[in-house]
C-alpha cells in the first residue's frame, strides 16, 4: 500500500475546496489525509467543517504578530511539527512571505478562480466579466513569491455567458475547482509533478 501524504490546509473562508479535498481523501481519490487546518479567521465556515469532519483546526490570530514574517514563522513551525508533506491554500486571504514559502518550497499549492496569468489578485470573476472574455476558469499552481504567479499544475475552463455576473461565474468556476484541486493533489501524492522552471511536467503513472 502506498504511503499517504500528510496535508495541511490554510483557510480563511467557507472552505468548500477544503471539503472537496477532505471528501477526495476519504473516497480514496487522493492518497492523503488532511491532518491539520490553520485559519486566521475564527468565524470562517471552514472551522465548522473541520469540527464536523474531526480535523484539528488551529486559529492563529494574525493581529497578535508584529509582522507578516513573524506570523508566517509561527505557521511554518506548526506545519513542521505536524510533519506536513503538502500545504494547500484554500481561500486563505493572506499573501505568504518568503519565510513560509521557502520553508515549504515546491510543496505549497493554491487555487485561483481564473485562467492565470489572466486576472490575478482580487475579484478575478468580476475582472473576467468586465474584460468581456468568452472563457475563464480556474488554475491550480505551486506558490512562489509573486501574486498568483507560480508554476501552473492544472487548469479547467468554463464559458462566460452574456448574462453572467460575478456571482454566477463564481459558482460555475467553483464547481470546477472542486474537481481539479483534488486531481492536482493526487498527482503530487503520486510523485508525478516535476517543477522545471516555470513549467510543471506531469510524469506518467508508470514512472
Ligand atoms: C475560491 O474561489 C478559490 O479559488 C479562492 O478562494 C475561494 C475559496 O473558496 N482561492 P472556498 O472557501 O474553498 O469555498
Amino acid at each position: 500500500m502506498t504511503q499517504k501524504i500528510r496535508i495541511a490546509a490554510l483557510v480563511s473562508g467557507r472552505g468548500t475546496n477544503l471539503q472537496a479535498i477532505v471528501d477526495g481523501c476519504r473516497q480514496g481519490l487522493i492518497d492523503g489525509e488532511v491532518v491539520l487546518t490553520i485559519t486566521n479567521r475564527a468565524q470562517a465556515g471552514a472551522v465548522d467543517r473541520c469540527r464536523r469532519e474531526g480535523i484539528p483546526c488551529l486559529y492563529v490570530d494574525n493581529r497578535r504578530f508584529s509582522s507578516r514574517e513573524s506570523f508566517d514563522a509561527e505557521v511554518a513551525s506548526t506545519l513542521r511539527q505536524a510533519r506536513v508533506d503538502l500545504v494547500i491554500l484554500a481561500g486563505f486571504m493572506r499573501l505568504l512571505t518568503p519565510v513560509l514559502i521557502r520553508a515549504f518550497d515546491g510543496r505549497i499549492m493554491n487555487i485561483h478562480p481564473s485562467l492565470l496569468p489572466s486576472f490575478p489578485g482580487l475579484h478575478p470573476q468580476q475582472q473576467a466579466v468586465d474584460h468581456g472574455v468568452r472563457f475563464t476558469g480556474c488554475t491550480v499552481h505551486f506558490v512562489d513569491e509573486g501574486v498568483d504567479s507560480g508554476p501552473i499544475i492544472l487548469q479547467a475552463v468554463v464559458p462566460v455567458l452574456d448574462d453572467d455576473n460575478e456571482e454566477s461565474l463564481r459558482q460555475r468556476i467553483l464547481h470546477q475547482e472542486h474537481i481539479v484541486y483534488p486531481q492536482a493533489i493526487q498527482l503530487f501524492a503520486q510523485g508525478r509533478l516535476k517543477i522545471e522552471g516555470r513549467r510543471v511536467r506531469i510524469l506518467s503513472s508508470s514512472g
